[in-house]
């Protein structure tokens, strides 16, 4: 069974762990009562081991995720947290390249691509942001699917190549987010971003690549996004801060 993805991307909240542990836990009730939907929660780094601990035992669709990872497995490089640091203590899955990574600290194409390599050689998932900038959109859709391609092909730089074999034969995760979209209330047209998950997904050219959208989803538009075949789940900031409407936009996203 393919399950809808949603992936809560918290940022940098709550700023209590009492609060991170209310949140999680009213999340993992509603992962629970909604096995077909795969829910990925991303909290602030700190919250993860002690959250790994509460998950739920039937809780069989939820997983962790971290919002960033360092490419050494360790070392001197103060402040960093390593791949195989975030394995140890359950995370599955890492954010790689969120336009908040690229935009306040400065990450480059390049420094995705190292990322995403050690994420496969730590043996997490990288789930890898893409998204075009205003400016760029406003050129049109050619102009906005180059500057994706551009940041697909530097950012996946030999990571399926032949002989790379920290990817193997495993998946990959892309999340679309258009710049303009994130935090701004204003959501890509549900038509423009299957059309952009779909020429993702034959720029990857991976059978098991699967592509979510970002940028201002909740419970009242969830449905619109995922019921595209080209669609596989759904990024979410903010709606993911508040339970009851993450709960609201998890069941969503399976409603017929
Ligand atoms: P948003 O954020 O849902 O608040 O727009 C999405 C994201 O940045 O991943």
């Amino acid at each position: 069974m393919t399950r809808t993805i949603i992936a809560a991307n918290w940022k940098e909240h709550p700023v209590t762990m009492k609060d991170a542990r209310r949140l999680f836990d009213a999340t993992m009730r509603a992962a629970v009562a909604s096995p077909q939907a795969e829910v990925l929660v991303c909290p602030p780094a700190i919250f993860l081991e002690e959250l790994a601990a509460r998950m739920p035992r039937g809780a069989r669709n939820a997983s962790l995720g971290a919002q960033d990872v360092f490419w050494e497995e360790e070392g001197a490089f103060t402040g960093s947290v390593g791949p195989r640091m975030l394995k140890a203590i359950g995370v599955r899955y890492v954010i790689i390249g969120h336009s908040e990574r690229r935009r306040v600290f400065g990450e480059t194409d390049a420094i995705v691509n190292k990322k995403v390599r050690a994420a496969y050689a730590g043996g997490l998932m990288p789930i890898v942001c893409v998204g075009e900038p205003p400016e760029v959109r406003r050129k049109g859709v050619a102009a906005a699917r180059r500057h994706i391609a551009q940041q697909l092909a530097r950012g996946l730089k030999d990571v399926f190549s032949r002989g790379s074999h920290e990817s193997g034969a495993r998946g990959i995760i892309v999340a679309y987010e258009p710049l303009w979209a994130i935090g701004s209330g204003k959501n890509d047209s549900p038509v423009d971003a299957a059309a952009m998950a779909a020429f993702i997904t034959s720029s990857i050219k991976r059978p098991s690549a699967k592509v979510l959208y970002g940028g201002s989803v909740d419970s009242a538009n969830v449905r619109e996004y995922v019921q595209l075949k080209e669609i596989d789940g759904a990024l979410v900031g903010g709606a993911s801060l508040v339970a009851k409407e993450f709960a609201a936009l998890i069941r969503r996203s399976l409603a017929k």
